[in-house]
């Protein structure tokens, strides 16, 4: 795949990505910033009975980044919070179709913020 090659998959989550928004008072928040591009992702959490209930996403990033924390939400619902964070970059890479080498980094994003807000969620209870 080409380095600025996008799957139609991608693009189409990219044009119309699922659950952006905010949850008032969630359960658990993940903030991620990647330095080497400046993007940035905030994940936001409702859990009940161990399981992923909400989770709604904002971010400033490139449509691989958009992308895949889109497809990532759709792949984290309802799941339990162990088979969440089994989720991985190359799961989510793989549910678009696949990523170019130089923007896999774009899908550990999401990943990284789904981890941090699930973990949070666990120091707190
Ligand atoms: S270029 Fe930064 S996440 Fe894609």
């Amino acid at each position: 795949m080409e380095a600025t090659e996008y799957t139609e998959k991608l693009i189409e989550h990219f044009q119309n990505p699922r659950n952006v928004g905010r949850i008032p008072r969630p359960d658990g928040v993940g903030v991620i910033g990647d330095p080497s591009c400046g993007d940035y992702l905030r994940i936001y959490i409702k859990v009940k009975d161990d399981r992923l209930f909400r989770i709604k996403f904002e971010v400033y990033g490139c449509p691989a980044a958009i992308a895949t924390t889109s497809i990532l939400t759709e792949m984290a619902l309802g799941r339990t919070l162990e088979e969440a964070q089994k989720i991985r970059p190359q799961d989510v890479a793989g549910a678009l179709g696949g990523l170019s080498a130089v923007k896999m980094h774009c899908s550990n994003l999401g990943t990284a913020a789904l981890y941090q807000a699930i973990a949070l969620y666990q120091q707190q209870r």
